[in-house]
């Protein structure tokens, strides 16, 4: 039912629509990187002017916010405002942990809130739309991007799904304070070959709609406004000209009322592919599959490309329409959506961003407040031999706090940040000062120069242009083997020694894959050499993708993941450190020993000689190091009572498992209680075991509480191959409950028709 508002919203679309031309339509599906790079604003500009841009990305300066939008609203025709975008990712001006980090909280409503925050900030300079959630499942830790997304797993994608979607946009798209949620990258993009960014990706039917799709649901259900399309495509249909699946796919089954955009240059790179003749064949299906919008760089692209501004492929969208290639009926259907946005966000009514309350927006404490809970709640306890952690401040009286990683800003916050409040960061060894006291005495060495890739990153000039170059320990003037030696000694003649290990911001994220999944550069023989002195050794991780630890573990009686945290990275770590707050995260991905074994799963499909599984290289086990869903804390977690209220349902039914947990330790606990089920026949061999509910939960001392999980049909519904549809079958499950995918605690229940 159209209420009074919706049918004012579409009638000023149509009466917009009316009165323009061809070029003000492609213009308004147009959006253009608007980077600091000499001319092209010039001639940005002008093409705006002229009526041919539509949005901008990659401006976060509120004054330039507004120059822009006044060209739009006042110096154009029809004055129809823009609508800026960015990649608010983890974070606008206070960063959060990493997105792989906050899946690991498994806290969908501190997601909610955490996204919420960051979309108060960004919307406080003018930004209208996130490109994000970024939702690809990943399963190769060698693709950098599996630091962007919640990991491996397709339910728990889905709930951290929902959950951002509903912190950027608050309750309706245009509520004050929020943003549009852009998920990303429809769809598949995290299953590329050999887990090289950009490469091809092959996905059967059941994969994608078992696996890669459920997230991409589920944030459409919860009222994502905008999708954006994966730069890979599946079976050789690049996503942005995937007609099955923005079209069938995401709008009809999925429902999908937004606006599409396609990711940077993924419309002129159709040619690139070999998928477009030209840019306007490219153009012409891109809008025909059913892309709304195209992000152009509007700078010459590709290797050897000459340097100089130009046109995006949809500027050729008017002369396919006069050529009789396009409908306008197609062009005008894209340009419906994008004008309803604008109306939707009041754009039209207030198109400018107000200056003054700007900093009032970031120097709201509860913002930093939040970043230290989600970097505590992220944080996962991977080993702690002897209960070495907590740390006792009371008795301690000297750390070494040793790695450049430690002290580096950039590093504590990750990749996907840009010039926000960096000097404001805290890293580990600024918050293990602040929270030592005064008995206590932190000294650091750095023992080694900060690690850099082998192949930079191409986004370095980027990076540096917008500011992103924080302070972090300068190495280039130190002695290398005088400073390694320092670090040594400094470990020798401390009482523990903190060593802080991992990847800078530059090694994960987008064109960030590697080959191996080692400690970069000189770490593992920093880490030998301090362990050496035989001086207890507890290992912080920073880091945004599995690595090989297997070496590492054995060195040291601790290891706290602590991924890229954050501004409020090192107070978090800290406390967690000194044990003022307990650790509670869970791998949201399996944690390989070695690059040989990747992809590794927990969720596999049992085969030939089942209780091989395990033996499958004659090297070394094939279980993970850590399985998906582990994490320890300060104490001991105790399961009893998995009952189930029905053991036979109908096929339709629902079955509720209740379970008893308990804390015996004398500390308060943090503890994820995880729901696994196993289909054992059925039209399709079904994992051996399948995530289908978690709760994250504090236990006090002695505590014990029951609780309960629901297991619907839409639970056990899954794509068949044979028979190409959504099926449910009858048949029996297991049932698992417990602190990981390894939980031993079982039911069964069967399902029968009728
Ligand atoms: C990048 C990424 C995408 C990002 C966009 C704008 O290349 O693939 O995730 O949102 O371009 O920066």
């Amino acid at each position: 039912m159209t209420t009074d508002l919706e049918k004012n919203h579409l009638e000023r679309v149509e009466s917009l629509l009316d009165s323009m031309s061809l070029e003000e339509k492609a213009g308004q599906l147009s959006q253009y990187f608007y980077l600091q790079v000499p001319g092209q604003d010039k001639f940005l500009e002008a093409e705006l002017r002229a009526g041919r841009v539509g949005s901008f990305l990659f401006v976060t300066d509120p004054t330039k916010i507004n120059s822009l939008q006044r060209i739009a609203v006042e110096e154009t025709r029809l004055g129809i405002p823009l609508l800026f975008g960015f990649d608010v990712i983890h974070g606008f001006r206070t960063i959060f942990p990493v997105p792989l980090g906050m899946a690991a909280s498994w806290d969908p409503k501190l997601y909610e809130q955490v996204q919420a925050t960051a979309a108060r900030e960004a919307r406080a300079v003018g930004i209208h739309w996130a490109f994000a959630p970024m939702l690809d499942i990943a399963r190769d830790p060698r693709w950098g991007r599996i630091v962007e997304g919640a990991g491996e797993d397709p339910y728990l994608g889905a709930r951290m799904a929902e959950a951002q979607v509903r912190g950027f946009q608050g309750e309706t798209l245009g509520s004050a304070g929020h943003i549009i949620a852009g998920p990303k990258h429809y769809v598949g993009y995290g299953a590329a070959l050999g887990g090289r960014d950009y490469d091809e990706v092959n996905l059967s039917e059941s994969e994608l709609r078992n696996v890669y799709l459920p997230p991409f649901a589920a944030g459409v259900a919860a009222g994502a406004g905008n999708i954006m399309t994966s730069y890979v495509g599946i079976g050789g249909v690049p996503g942005a000209a995937d007609r099955r699946l923005i079209t069938e796919v995401l709008r009809g089954e999925l429902g999908f009322k937004g606006f599409v955009v396609s990711d940077a240059a993924s419309v002129v790179d159709l040619v690139t592919h070999g998928f477009a003749r030209d840019e306007r064949d490219a153009a012409v299906r891109a809008l025909s599959a059913g892309l709304d919008m195209e992000m152009w760089l509007g700078l010459q692209f590709g290797a050897g490309a000459n340097p100089g501004p130009k046109q995006g492929a949809f500027a050729t969208l008017p002369a396919a329409v006069e050529a009789g290639e396009l409908d306008e009926k197609q062009l005008n259907e894209a340009v419906r959506r994008i004008l309803l946005l604008k109306i939707q966000l009041g754009l039209f009514e207030q198109p400018y961003v107000d200056l003054d309350g700007i900093q009032t927006t970031f120097g709201d404490p509860a913002h930093r407040e939040t970043a230290r809970v989600a970097a505590e709640r992220s944080a996962v306890l991977l080993r702690n031999e002897g209960n070495k952690l907590p740390l006792d401040r009371t008795k301690l009286r000297s750390i070494a706090v040793i790695g450049p990683l430690a002290d580096n800003k950039m590093a504590t916050l990750g990749p996907w940040v840009f010039a926000q409040g960096l000097g404001a960061t805290v890293t580990v060894l600024d918050g293990l000062k602040n929270a030592a006291g005064d008995n206590l005495k932190i000294e650091f060495a750095s023992g080694i120069p900060l690690p850099s890739r082998a192949i930079p990153s191409p986004f370095a000039g980027m990076a540096e242009a917008l500011g992103s170059t924080a302070p972090g320990v300068s190495t280039d003037d130190f002695d290398e083997v005088e400073e390694f030696k320092r670090a040594v000694e400094l470990a020798r003649s401390s009482e523990v020694a903190v060593v802080v290990l991992g990847e800078t911001d530059d090694m994960n994220g987008e064109s960030a894959s590697r080959s191996t999944l080692d400690l970069p550069g000189r770490q593992l023989e920093l880490l030998e050499a301090v362990a050496a002195t035989g001086t207890p050794v507890v290992l912080v991780l920073i880091g945004g993708r599995p690595l090989d630890l297997r070496r590492a573990s054995q060195l040291t009686s601790a290891i706290l993941l602590g991924w890229h945290p954050g501004s409020e990275g090192g107070n978090a770590l800290a406390r967690l450190l000194f044990g003022d707050a307990v650790p509670g995260g869970k791998l949201p991905v399996s944690w390989p020993r070695s690059v040989g074994q990747v992809p590794v799963i927990y969720s596999r499909l049992n085969s030939h000689q089942p209780h091989t599984a395990s033996k499958r290289y004659w090297e070394e086990e094939s279980t993970p190091l850590y399985p998906f869903g582990f994490g320890l804390t300060y104490g001991q977690v105790e399961y009893s009572n998995l009952t189930l209220n029905s053991t036979n349902i109908g096929l339709n039914e629902t079955v509720t498992a209740s379970v008893e947990v308990h804390n015996p330790s004398g500390k308060q606990i943090e503890e994820v209680v995880q729901l696994y089920i196993h289909q054992r026949y059925g039209r399709a061999a079904r994992p051996v075991r399948e995530l289908k509910g978690f709760e994250r939960i504090t236990l006090a001392p002695g505590e014990k509480r029951t609780l309960s999980f629901e297991i619907p049909s839409s639970a056990r519904r899954y794509w068949s191959a044979t028979e190409q549809n959504y099926v449910l079958d009858e048949t029996t499950f297991d049932v698992w409950v417990g602190g990981s995918s390894a939980a031993d605690l079982h039911a069964e229940f069967t399902v029968k028709e009728g």
